[in-house]
């Protein structure tokens, strides 16, 4: 379940890229929809607005802009991936994969794609896996995204978990390291006692029966809001010092914590936990709310393009998602 980290990095991120849909959903549109306001959705989350998919778009199409992105910024051809490792609770299609609809749009012939289920820590857990390909020397070039439409599985009477989540992809190019800069250490978890507490039945085997059609209340994220948050907390922190002690490195040698962006109140606990200052936090929840397994990997991005992480500077990222599950990653850009 989880790998010892190592000093000498076998993989390291060549490039990144993200995508989302132009469309901004502010608190104020929401408050003409339910009971809310922006005062409730400011200070309890963080989240000011989000984006939005519209009609005739596709998971697709965000993870193949954001794709095309990092593998430019990494300068690699399509036709150099081994494998392509999309993390998404909300695919095109029940199948294929997404990610091999992404292989194809690419031109990615010589990938192998595959989709892979870890709800918000899904990014780390496609990094987990493609890291581990090219530590063993099964993979020179690995493309990870993280890619999710909650707002397609969000019921929008539920004040509780409309005004929370947003839409859009982040994508990773992984290439085998040179030098000292990669990633470090990888670790993830998961728990399976408490699924009760966030969960989407959609067209599962469990929901009920209906002509092939998912029953209203069961097409819907559903969420224990309060214990999640509990959950969250704790582990995030545990998973976040984990990472570190797996890179041999100390707290101390964190240039930038790059959290799962789901709640303010979160981030700030695991910031404090990390002895992180919040000028060292990349925080942009307030523009996207949660946008699940991509929140990692758009923030990645952003922070890079913008020259915010610089070339050498050691990130720590961790998320924590519906499940259980968690993942967190020390990375030397
Ligand atoms: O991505 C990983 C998984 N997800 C998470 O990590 C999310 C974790 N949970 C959270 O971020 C927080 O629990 C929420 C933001 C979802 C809720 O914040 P909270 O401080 O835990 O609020 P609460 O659920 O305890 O609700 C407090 C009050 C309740 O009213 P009463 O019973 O005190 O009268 C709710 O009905 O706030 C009410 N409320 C709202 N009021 C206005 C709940 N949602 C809303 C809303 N607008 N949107």
């Amino acid at each position: 379940m989880t790998e010892r980290g190592r000093r000498a990095p076998a993989a390291r991120i060549v490039g990144t890229g993200h995508s989302v849909p132009d469309q901004i959903v502010t608190n104020r549109d929401l408050e003409r929809i339910v009971d809310t306001s922006d005062d409730w959705i400011t200070t309890r989350t963080g989240i000011k607005e989000r984006r939005i998919i519209q009609q005739g778009q596709k998971t697709s199409d965000f993870c193949i802009a954001a794709a095309r992105s990092a593998l430019e910024m990494a300068d690699v051809r399509a036709e150099e991936l081994d494998a392509i490792i999309l993390a998404t609770i909300s695919p095109d299609m029940r199948f294929p994969a997404t990610a091999i609809i992404v292989q194809g749009a690419l031109g990615a012939v010589n990938a192998a794609a595959w989709d892979i289920s870890a709800t918000c820590s899904g990014f780390m857990f496609s990094l987990y896996q493609g890291e581990a390909m090219i530590a063993l020397g099964r993979a020179r070039k690995v493309l990870v995204i993280g890619a999710e439409m909650l707002t397609l599985l969000t019921d929008w009477t539920d004040r509780g978990t409309c005004v929370l989540f947003g839409d859009g992809a982040g994508a990773a190019v992984l290439a085998a390291a040179s030098d000292d800069r990669g990633i470090l250490s990888t670790y993830i978890g998961t728990s399976g006692d408490q699924v009760d507490l966030l969960y989407c039945i959609g067209q599962g085997t469990q929901g009920s029966l209906n002509n092939g059609q998912p029953a209203n209340g069961e097409r819907y994220i559903r969420m224990n809001g309060n214990e999640v948050f509990r959950h969250a907390v704790r582990t995030m922190g545990r998973a976040a010092a984990e990472a570190v002690a797996r890179s041999g490195l100390t707290a101390d040698d964190i240039d930038w914590l790059v959290p799962h962006q789901a709640n303010t109140r979160i981030i700030d606990a695991t910031a404090e936990r990390m002895n992180m200052p919040p000028e060292r936090v990349y925080v942009n929840i307030s523009r996207y709310g949660n946008t699940s397994s991509a929140s990692i990997p758009i923030a990645l991005d952003e922070a890079r393009r913008t020259g915010v992480i610089k070339d050498g500077q050691v990130v720590l990222t961790v998320a924590f998602g519906g499940g259980f599950t968690w993942g967190s990653a020390v990375i030397r850009f």
